[in-house]
């Protein structure tokens, strides 16, 4: 296990984690997923304490693997479900919050579909001079933190298995391909890659890829004859082609198009959106030949990525996202449990 003592009480963003964040998350979750190899899969490290799952927004497997990973640490666990609660009785997202506070509450971890609820009831909880911590599951088109460390998780145990670090990503080339501006697993997964010394190229149609990186392009480079510019100092290079992102890449992240979240016509069609963008056996050959794909689910089949190469275990990380999903959640409930502030 890690030395590193943990001196987080809130995981709300990765933007300002340390390298030697990353590496503890790292090697606890490596820790973790040795544990989910044995018979019995469970540890006594929460013991006594609650995990309240507070998702004002749908999810799957997010929600799922938070409530697995509380459980295989032996905490208790509550799970709130919007459509049936007091939200539709006119109750305030904060005294939701208080009421599993008086619970007893140890921990909340929170999606919503707003950036910043979150990072509100973590403010909250500190105003109050209680020491919960707050976990941010997803908040709007913000961030979502435990996604990216899955994902740093996913790529850097595959090089290295028993002693997986940010270290092993330097020089590597990672393409993220898709609805960027839209996502905030992008958002946490540029923040993380980009403290890895890997080279992070992002590739889209010039409608999703966010504003904000035109901003940051002012003095990028911008070089003649291909949409591409690269952000100084920040190994961050924007593509709206897709081949130049593909080239040579070792990993593919490909994003769901997020049309619950689009407010506009974004895109000619999903159709067209495919042939140009879509993750296919061909595109792939511009990659390194033993390229890996990873999706953060939920994938539109034929869409983002073609429906016979997400189950191809040769390419596709996808399912092994999920396992590790259940590892590094438990790592990040254990950590903020163990937080010495
Ligand atoms: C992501 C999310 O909800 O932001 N999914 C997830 O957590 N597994 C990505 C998405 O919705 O496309």
């Amino acid at each position: 296990m890690a030395t590193t003592v943990w001196t987080r009480r809130h995981i709300l963003s990765l933007a300002d984690f340390t390298p030697a964040e990353y590496d503890t998350i790292l090697q606890t979750t490596a820790s973790f997923q040795e544990v989910l190899s044995r018979r019995t899969k469970k540890v006594p490290a929460l013991q006594g304490q609650m995990v309240a799952n507070l998702f004002f927004e749908s999810s799957t497997r997010t929600r799922s693997s938070f409530e697995l990973a509380a459980k295989r640490l032996s905490a208790d666990t509550l799970n709130f479900a919007p459509g049936t609660s007091s939200l539709s009785k006119g109750e305030t997202i904060l005294d939701t919050a208080k009421t599993y506070l008086a619970m007893g509450a140890d921990m909340m971890v929170i999606r919503h579909r707003e950036a910043g609820v979150p990072q509100a009831i973590a403010f909250e909880m500190d105003r109050l001079g209680v020491r919960v911590g707050v976990l941010n599951a997803g908040d709007g088109l913000h961030e979502h933190p435990s996604q990216a460390l899955l994902d740093l998780f996913t790529i850097t145990s595959l090089i290295d298995f028993e002693y997986p670090r940010i270290g092993l990503l330097a020089g590597k080339k990672i393409a993220i391909v898709g609805d960027i501006l839209h996502s905030r697993v992008a958002r946490s997964n540029i923040w993380s890659l980009t403290a890895t010394k890997a080279e992070v190229h992002l590739a889209g149609p010039p409608t999703l890829l966010p504003q904000l990186f035109a901003e940051w392009g002012t003095g990028a480079e911008k070089r003649e004859g291909s949409s591409i510019a690269q952000i100084p100092n920040r190994n961050l290079f924007l593509h709206w082609d897709i081949e130049p992102a593909l080239k040579d890449a070792d990993f593919v992240m490909t994003l769901r198009l997020q049309k619950e979240r689009m407010t506009a016509h974004l895109l000619p069609s999903l159709r067209e959106y495919h042939q140009r963008y879509g993750i296919t056996r061909d595109r792939l050959k511009l990659c390194q030949p033993d390229v890996k794909v990873l999706h953060p689910g939920p994938v539109n089949r034929g869409v983002e990525i073609s429906s016979d190469l997400m189950d191809d275990p040769q390419f596709s990380l996808i399912s092994q996202q999920v396992t590790s999903g259940v590892a590094v959640r438990m790592a990040l409930l254990y950590l903020m449990g163990s937080s010495k502030i």
